[in-house]
């Protein structure tokens, strides 16, 4: 079912209230049936839809100026298999994506054994929609569909300013080791959910999508 967002008045970070959220465990909305229709201009979450692919393709390339990397890696995301299911959430607006952000499997290379978790890679947010809290409510919508699968963590590599408030933390300060010496520190971040136990530490391990698409990290500007 989709819920409608007011944009206005929507300024709820990642970890406020406990929510019910169950996209991630929701069949996928076929094309025609099984969602409602917000009013017009609000902002609604819901899974993507798989008539959706190339535009929500063309709003990554869009949101990230990359015209190469980010439908690569989107695509690859939907078609990467593992222990854990990718996850496809998209903001609309009248029905039109605006804002896309996917979880995709990874592992964390525990002492004890591996752990099943996420990575939350890409997320974007079309120009002209940027400032309304969307970011904001896919990374909630996110975790919140990553706990209800009972993946105790969720790692990204972005700016702390900005994710900092919105439920991750330094992952190096909590015990993970990052997968690439070419993540910055302070990027390399995490989000402790409900299924997290302090036993849980170790390296990262990406899904070899990213390592095939070659998208860990930063790369030297040199050729
Ligand atoms: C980053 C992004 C997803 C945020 O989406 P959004 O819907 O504009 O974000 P929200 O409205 O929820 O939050 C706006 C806040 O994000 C901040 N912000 C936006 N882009 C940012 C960035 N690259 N680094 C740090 N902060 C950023 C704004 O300054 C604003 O801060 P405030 O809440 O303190 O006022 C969006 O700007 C985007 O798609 N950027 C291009 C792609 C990208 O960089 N994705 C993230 C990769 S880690």
């Amino acid at each position: 079912m989709d819920r409608a967002v007011d944009p206005v008045a929507d300024q709820a970070r990642a970890g406020d209230a406990p929510r019910t959220a169950t996209l991630a465990t929701m069949p996928p909305p076929s094309d025609t049936t099984g969602t409602s229709t917000p009013d017009s201009g609000q902002v609604a979450l819901r899974r993507e839809r798989p008539s959706e692919h190339d535009a929500v393709e063309n709003l990554q390339r869009v949101a990230f100026d990359d015209p190469d990397d980010l439908p690569s890696l989107v695509s690859a995301l939907r078609r990467t298999t593992g222990p854990l299911p990718t996850v496809s959430l998209v903001a609309t607006q009248d029905d039109v994506p605006v804002g896309h952000v996917m979880l995709s499997t990874a592992r964390l290379d525990a002492p004890a054994r591996l752990v099943d978790v996420y990575v939350l890679s890409p997320l974007g947010v079309l120009p002209s929609h940027q400032g309304r809290g969307i970011g904001t409510r896919l990374i909630k919508e996110a975790l919140a569909a990553a706990d209800d699968l009972a993946v105790p963590l969720v790692f990204l590599e972005g700016a702390p300013r900005y994710y900092g408030s919105r439920g991750f933390q330094r992952a190096d300060q909590r015990g993970f080791r990052s997968p690439s010496l070419r993540i910055p520190e302070a990027a390399f971040q995490v989000a402790l959910l409900s299924a997290y136990e302090p036993w849980m530490t170790g390296t990262l391990v990406y899904s070899e999508t990213f390592w095939e698409l070659d998208v860990v990290g930063l790369r030297d500007d040199v050729h």
